[in-house]
């Protein structure tokens, strides 16, 4: 498996793979993706990335897995998330696809990188605690979901002006 930055050619895949992680719950989106919708959604991330970025992991020319960073309103602030497909898991992947953000935050220039995580995905929250996130807080009841119910999220963060050797 190799990571890449992320081509318009992989916009279809890389939706399809969001359609996929979606199903089981872990991520924001809701089942059912709209796979068109989303590939779109994709093409015009990769045409205007500001200061964000796309990537996907690649098995032998087959999309697997995508993570992605975008200017989230502070300046020097970047919103990261990520998906794979089960069987790219636990294998390390994750762990190189936050790798890839978290260099690509620091040639930005960027002092924080942040993001989402459900309080039950505890593979996910293990990840970035140990690639140095810590929970900032918790989005009470904050995301409506299509059965009706609300659902909270922990605030993750990484402050990359703490990094050794920075600033
Ligand atoms: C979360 C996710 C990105 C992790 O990727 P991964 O390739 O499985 O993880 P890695 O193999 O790189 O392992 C990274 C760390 O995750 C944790 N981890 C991996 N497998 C785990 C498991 N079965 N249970 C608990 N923690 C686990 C460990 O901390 C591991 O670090 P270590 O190997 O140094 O101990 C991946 O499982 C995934 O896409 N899940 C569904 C979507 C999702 O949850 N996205 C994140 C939403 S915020």
């Amino acid at each position: 498996m190799l990571i890449r930055v992320a081509t318009s050619a992989d916009a279809a895949a890389m939706a399809r793979v969001v359609a996929t992680v979606a199903a089981e719950g872990s991520i924001g989106a809701e089942p059912p993706v709209d796979i068109d919708a989303r590939a779109r959604q994709f093409r015009e991330m990769l045409e205007n990335p500001g200061a964000g970025g796309l990537w996907v992991l690649d098995d032998q020319g087959r999309v697997v897995g995508l993570a992605g960073a975008h200017d989230s309103g502070p300046v020097g602030v970047l919103s990261v998330g990520m998906a794979l497909l089960t069987q790219a898991r636990g294998q390390g992947a994750g762990r190189a696809l936050l790798d890839t953000l978290l260099d690509h935050a620091r040639a930005c220039g960027a002092h924080k990188v942040d993001l989402e995580v459900w309080p039950d995905n505890a593979r996910a929250i293990a990840m970035y605690t140990r690639a140095g996130f810590q929970v900032e807080g918790v989005r009470r009841a904050h995301y409506r979901r299509r059965d009706g119910s609300l659902r909270s999220t922990l605030l993750m963060a990484h402050l990359l002006d703490e990094e050794p050797g920075r600033r």
